[in-house]
This record gives structure tokens, sequence and C-alpha cells, in this order.
């Protein structure tokens, strides 16, 4: 990618996305109706990036020249970023983990996790509270990392978190991982998802892969889910996956991770811009995602 010529003579300032894929994002509609809302002649671009172009591109972003102010940062990269940057926020440090990078007046690069706080932006806007609730997450990757990191944080919490993965020994990395950070008293490793106690559980998070593909095979018996639950799947593409929609039978709440991608899109925007959005463009942006998700989704 030649990144260095993402300069065009109209625009003051780029922000992008860096990630390999990243054709499909969503990211580009979301940010690009808040620059143009708020009449500023900046321009939001995909930045597909190989693993070995990552150290010149941070070289390049911290020179005076250089037209890139942020950049989100999505998969694989996530983690692989953070020896570049010179600072990290709290919340990112404890997730170890970085989507949004904002370069300051020196050009020095700030790491953030949006994707955590815009998780529970999510559930508060579904009206869930987490407190004394019992959670199920299924998956043990990157992003089940910034969830149960936001979890363990919130005051008061969930009453338990049990967590299933295929891979037991990722959750054990993951619990000692997390545990250096954040309190995880109330997290209960499951060896098989059978021994979730779905029965009492109050939301049930995927955060695996499982879903994407149409045939995928379901991981929790769709007879053990029921209408008490709120049943959250981070997979966005295709809207409904197969877990939603046994979920909707079954009559529990269904949300997709689109609430999720909105509003880590919001708290990264207001990162780089140092203030808060209006209702009135968080509004735009919303709707120019979810129409651009209904149409290319
Ligand atoms: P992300 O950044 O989206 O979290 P990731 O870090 O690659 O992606 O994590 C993918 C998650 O999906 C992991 O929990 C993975 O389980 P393993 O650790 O056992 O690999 C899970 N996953 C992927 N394919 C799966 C499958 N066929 N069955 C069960 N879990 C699967």
């Amino acid at each position: 990618m030649d990144y260095k010529n993402l300069y065009e003579p109209h625009l003051q300032a780029i922000y992008g996305l860096i990630g390999q894929p990243v054709a499909h994002s969503l990211s580009p509609i979301l940010h690009n109706t808040a620059f143009q809302s708020l009449d500023v002649p900046i321009g939001y671009k995909l930045i597909p990036l190989d693993a070995d172009e990552l150290e010149d591109f941070f070289e390049y972003l911290h020179q005076d020249d250089c037209p890139i102010f942020g950049v989100n940062v999505t998969v694989p990269y996530k983690e692989a970023v953070l020896p570049f940057l010179d600072s990290l926020a709290p919340l990112a440090d404890k997730v170890q983990a970085v989507n949004t990078i904002k370069v300051d007046s020196q050009r020095r690069l700030v790491g953030y996790n949006t994707d955590a706080p815009g998780f529970l932006a999510h559930l508060e806007e579904l009206k869930f509270q987490v407190a004394d609730k019992n959670i199920a997450v299924l998956g043990a990757g990157g992003s089940s990392r910034a969830l149960m990191t936001a979890l363990c944080l919130i005051n008061p919490g969930p009453k338990k978190i049990q967590i299933y993965n295929r891979t037991s020994e990722k959750v054990d990395h993951l619990i000692r991982d997390l545990s250096e950070k954040v309190d995880t008293r109330i997290v209960e490793p499951v060896l098989d998802v059978d021994s979730l106690d779905i029965e009492y559980t109050d939301l049930l998070i995927n955060t695996t892969s499982l879903g994407l593909h149409p045939d995928d095979p379901l991981l929790v018996d769709e007879f053990r889910l029921h209408s008490d639950l709120l049943v959250y799947d981070l997979i966005y593409n295709p809207a409904e996956t197969l877990l939603l929609r046994c979920a909707r039978e079954q009559g529990a709440r269904v949300a997709n991770g689109l609430g999720m991608l909105y509003y880590q899109g919001v708290l990264a925007f207001e990162h780089w811009a140092d203030q808060s959005l209006s209702d009135e463009i968080k509004q735009k942006m919303k709707e120019a995602l979810f129409k651009q998700a209904q149409h290319e989704l």
C-alpha cells in the first residue's frame, strides 16, 4: 500500500483504518458522515497494510509532514501496534489492545481501546444492566479480551462471568493476563460448552467467528436458549447468525455487533476531535452506518 499517496490537496487532514483486509469495512461511512456533517475538509480512508509494512507506516506517522492525524486499527493488528505507540490510555493498557490511535500536536502516538466501552454503550442502549447478572462468554480471542476487561471493570459488576473456548488453554491464558490488570474473581472458566449454566444466564455473548459462514454449527444447543436471555453476537455480517435466529425463535432478545461498531466509532471520533459529538451528528452517523450495512451486507 502506498500510503504516502493518500494526500489530496483539498483535504486538510486524513484519518483511516489500518488492517488486513479492510476492503469491506463500514468505518469510512461512519467517519466520513461525521466529517461532512461538521463541514470540515477531512477524509477517512482505508489503509490496507501487510505486517511487514507496519514499522515503516508508524515511522511515517511520526513525521511532521504526514497528513494522517489518527487511525483505527482492525484485525490482525490490534495487539501488534502496541510497541509502536508512545503511550496508552488507561483502558487500552488494561486490555492490551488498541483500536484507535491519535496523533497529538507533537506527533506522539496515543493508543485507545474504544471496543470495550463501545460494547458497554450498546448494552446501555439495549437497557441491559450488568450489575448482579450472570453472563456467559463464548470465545477467548482478541474481542473476548476487550469485552471481558470491560465487564470486569464495571462497578457494581456482574455476579458471574462464565467463559468457554474451544481451546481451553486460551481461557486460562486470558484469565491470567486479565488478572494482572483487573479483578477476575467473578470469572469462571468452563471446560465444555454444556457446563455453561445457560438456564441461569442473563446475557450470552458470542465472540467467536462461528456464525460468519452459513454452514457453521451452533455451539450452544438451541433448546437451552430461553426467553430471559439477551443473546449478543459480535458478528454483524450476516445480520442474523444461526445463534441469533435460534435465540429469537426461543423467545430471547437478540442483538448483533453493529451497535458496538457504531459506538466504538463515535468514541474514536471523539478522541480525535477532543470533544463530544452532538446528538444530531451521532444520529446521522448511525443512520448512514445502518443504511450502508443493509445495502452491502
Ligand atoms: P477476534 O479478534 O475476532 O476475537 P480471534 O482472536 O482470532 O478473533 O478469536 C477467534 C475466536 O473464535 C477464538 O475464541 C476461537 O477459538 P480457538 O481459540 O479455539 O481458536 C474461536 N473459533 C474460531 N473458529 C471456531 C470454531 N470452528 N469452533 C469454535 N470456536 C472457534
